[in-house]
């Protein structure tokens, strides 16, 4: 049993959403579970804790819960930067699936992964909901990584079975067999912080067979599903002509909505769309630098709130250019603020709305918020370390700021030379 002891200024959302800051609290670890969360306790209860491990805060120092990327595609990661002059589908041809069909070779499957797992991990991305790619091999390397360098993800191996001129595709009957035989890799992996996740690529690329089998295999086995919805308008009116209904309709149909389904994007939801993805306890996942990038549109998160849909953040690397979420928690102010002054939004989002979407509300998105997501006792203490003094950052102390001033800075200007220090389930990954 390993018993872990922090102490310092900590800020989190509660469990109403609410964001708490603490000048001073003690979080008391064992075995990388939350056992008691105090705020000023006696000394008396840290002695009696018996803890092998003990870290006190210093000043400038304060702790949050890890960010959760919601949606990330892993093999993405050697086109950051690239391409953004062109929009999703002339995008998608010219650089993501030329780029995809490398990863037949496992060499450069593992020289990629292990720089994405990494990266994650030293930018505070402590959950990260992963796209890999067609093979099962590739992917489970993915996996492998995640285990081995202690982030807690999903991965997916994406299915698509309409045939495309590149030849990136399978046949339905190997997407369904190679899909299974990828989630049992993965449980022969034997980590419980890594799990497979089903991923139709978007509706577009999969047959209404395909889509139904893979919710089987959902079902069965209790995985979560992620896709993408609605992230342009030329989609949604290829969609209508292919199925004649809207995106979320023809996932309806196939099973493929339920409460542990993400979907990306969702910018051009219809109100029968915002009702059926309510009504199934299916989560959004923001991702509002891809979708300025890619010119796809503004996000109205605000709508999806309103009609009670949770909504998580994701980098969308590569149509994001960064795999960091505290650059994507700036790019929803952005977007925030580009539809109020647009006339779109008479409230936009603030520093605190984002940092919940980053944290909690990721959690809640992807219904592991009994897991992670705040400090609550009980749960797996996934966390970062935030120095606003640390070495060579790009933050200045010239006065003795409050510690909202202070996530605030980290939020607009800092970066992850600010978090000095991260945690998985207990387990220092950085
Ligand atoms: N829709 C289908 N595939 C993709 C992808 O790789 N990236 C984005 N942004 N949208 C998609
Ligand atoms: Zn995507």
């Amino acid at each position: 049993m390993v018993r872990q002891v922090f102490t310092g200024s900590m800020i989190h959302p509660d469990e109403t959403g609410e964001i708490v800051f603490k000048e001073s609290v003690t979080i008391l670890v064992e075995d990388g579970k939350i056992i008691d969360v105090t705020e000023n306790p006696d000394q008396e209860k840290i002695d009696d804790f018996h803890a092998d491990e003990v870290n006190n805060l210093s000043p400038g120092q304060f702790i949050v819960p890890g960010f959760i990327d919601g949606h990330i595609h892993a093999v993405q990661f050697p086109n950051l930067g690239l391409g953004y002059d062109k929009t999703l589908f002339d995008w998608l041809e010219a650089y993501t699936f030329p780029l995809e069909k490398q990863y037949t070779d496992q060499q450069f499957a593992e020289k990629v992964f292990d720089i994405v797992v990494r990266r994650g991990l030293q930018t505070g991305t402590t959950t990260a909901s992963y796209f890999s790619c067609l093979y099962t091999e590739a992917c489970v390397i993915l996996a492998e990584k995640c285990s081995q360098f202690g982030q807690r993800a999903f991965v997916g191996k994406p299915n698509i079975d309409v045939p495309r001129d590149n030849g990136y595709y399978e046949s339905t009957e190997k997407s369904i067999e190679t899909t299974k035989a990828f989630i049992k890799a993965v449980e022969e992996i034997g980590n419980p912080l890594v799990r497979p996740i089903i991923t139709p690529r978007q509706a577009l690329k999969c047959t209404i067979e395909l889509m139904q089998e893979l919710a089987k295999i959902a079902k069965e086995k209790d995985l979560h599903i992620q896709s993408h919805v609605n992230e342009t308008k030329d989609e949604v009116e290829r969609v209508k002509e292919e199925f004649g209904d809207t995106c979320t309709a023809v996932y309806d149909s196939t099973g493929l909505l339920t409460n542990k389904t993400i979907l990306a994007h969702g910018i051009y939801l219809e109100d029968s769309e915002l009702n059926t993805l309510a009504k199934r306890g299916t989560g959004i996942i923001h991702c509002p630098t891809s979708n300025i990038n890619l010119k796809s549109g503004l996000c109205d998160v605000r709508r999806l709130k309103a009609n009670n849909i949770n909504v998580g953040l994701g980098t969308d690397v590569s149509a994001g250019s960064s795999y960091s979420i505290l650059d994507e928690m700036r790019s929803v102010l952005h977007v925030s603020n580009s539809l109020f002054l647009t006339g779109h939004d008479n409230v936009p989002f603030d520093y605190k709305d984002a940092f919940f979407m980053a944290t909690l509300g990721g959690a809640k998105a992807l219904t592991i918020e009994d897991k992670v997501g705040n400090f609550m006792a009980g749960k797996e203490f996934d966390a970062l370390v935030i120095d606003l003094n640390a070495e060579n950052n790009l933050l200045d102390n010239f006065t003795d700021y409050t510690l909202e001033e202070n996530l605030q800075r980290f939020i607009y200007s800092g970066d992850d030379r600010n978090i000095v220090s991260v945690y998985v389930k207990g387990r220092k990954v950085k």
